[in-house]
């Protein structure tokens, strides 16, 4: 594939988007370019106030107004309540959702658990998403979508490599590690994103590939790479440990690329002819830097007896059902 850069965006003008995360990082990254194609961006942040600036940021950035509008909202993915009160506001508001971009996340952080009692980093990294996903299913297949078909975006992260799927102790009840736990978090992103698309081709394809038959959905995964964002950071700040954060910092400036960068494989998964199930990630050194390429995660991550379990788990968790 030529470098594909966010040049090659194509303009959004009438879309809805859907960014997790959207006042940091690569989803505020994100967020900058689907707007500035003329989408409007419905920021699901779980501080309206923190959310609220960046939009202003970005507007500033823009000279004053974006092609498209942010609209800023409240979701706190590690609470269900919140997800829910997100998707009945979006539909209430909006009559499609084209691109969901299931982006928010946090690393190796302390145990903790969310307000329904899921260990923090499952819970927000994978089951809020599962959640959304699900309650925004119905407005996903209303829309027109990007080439035919809605997609759906799950963020993963090469620590996936790192991640073991134990189902005995999915909440981390009898031990934890927080690297161990945001590499299963990450695997169980993945895991999702391709049993979403069997799943989907299961009901006889898509919009856009078949004869209207299907749900217009599509579902694809991407990673960053490694990317100079808050992520790090906030692992630092929550591990207690000053040096750390100095540590941290000074790898970001060393060794992660710009955000700019980091959000392609998101942009490419979210507009490129891309198929459903496909894994974006940067094609440079060590698929950690660089412009966005198709390629493959690990074997675990397309186990189908792991992922057939985990969406079993995760309808039962979050009482969240898809019509699939
Ligand atoms: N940066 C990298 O090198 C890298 C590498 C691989 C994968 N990733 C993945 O990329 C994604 C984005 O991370 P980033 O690098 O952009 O980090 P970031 O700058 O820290 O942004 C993370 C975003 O997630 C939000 N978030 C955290 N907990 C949330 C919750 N309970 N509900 C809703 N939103 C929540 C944060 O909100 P607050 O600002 O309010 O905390 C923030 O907006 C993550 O899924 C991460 O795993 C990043």
């Amino acid at each position: 594939m030529a470098e594909w850069t966010a040049d090659e965006m194509p303009r959004l003008d009438g879309k809805t988007v859907v960014v997790t995360g959207a006042n940091s990082g690569l989803g505020f990254e994100g967020t900058r370019e689907f707007a500035a194609r003329g989408a409007t961006v419905a920021m699901a942040c779980r501080s309206v106030e923190r959310a609220e600036a960046a939009a202003e940021e970005i507007r500033a950035d823009a000279g004053g107004a974006v092609d498209g509008a942010l609209d800023v909202r409240e979701c706190d993915l590690a609470s269900l309540d919140s997800v829910a009160a997100f998707a009945e506001g979006l539909e209430a508001d909006y009559d499609a959702v084209d691109v969901l971009c299931n982006n928010a996340g946090v690393m190796a952080i302390p145990r903790s658990e969310t307000e329904d009692g899921f260990e923090t980093q499952f819970g927000v990294n994978h089951l809020g998403h599962f959640a959304l996903t699900g309650r925004l299913f119905d407005l996903l297949d209303a829309a027109e979508g990007i080439g035919g078909d809605a997609r759906v975006v799950t963020q993963s992260s090469g620590a996936h490599e790192q991640g073991e799927m134990d189902f005995a102790d999915l909440n981390w009840e009898r031990s934890y590690g927080k690297w161990k736990a945001y590499g299963r978090s990450k695997l169980a992103n993945l895991l999702f994103a391709y049993e979403l698309q069997r799943r989907l081709d299961a009901t006889g394809g898509s919009k856009a590939s078949d004869e209207d038959n299907g749900f217009g959905i599509r579902s694809v995964a991407c990673h960053p790479g490694y990317t100079d964002t808050n992520l790090q950071l906030r692992t630092a700040e929550e591990s207690g440990n000053p040096l750390m954060k100095v540590g941290m910092k000074a790898a970001n400036a060393v060794l992660g690329q710009d955000p700019e960068i980091g959000v392609e494989p998101m942009l490419y998964a979210a507009t490129a002819d891309v198929d459903g199930g496909a894994y974006v990630e940067p094609g440079g050194l060590m698929n950690m830097r660089g412009h966005p390429t198709v390629g493959r995660s690990n074997d675990a991550s397309y186990d189908r007896e792991d992922a057939r379990k985990l969406w079993e788990y995760s309808t039962e968790a979050t009482g969240v059902e898809y019509p699939l």
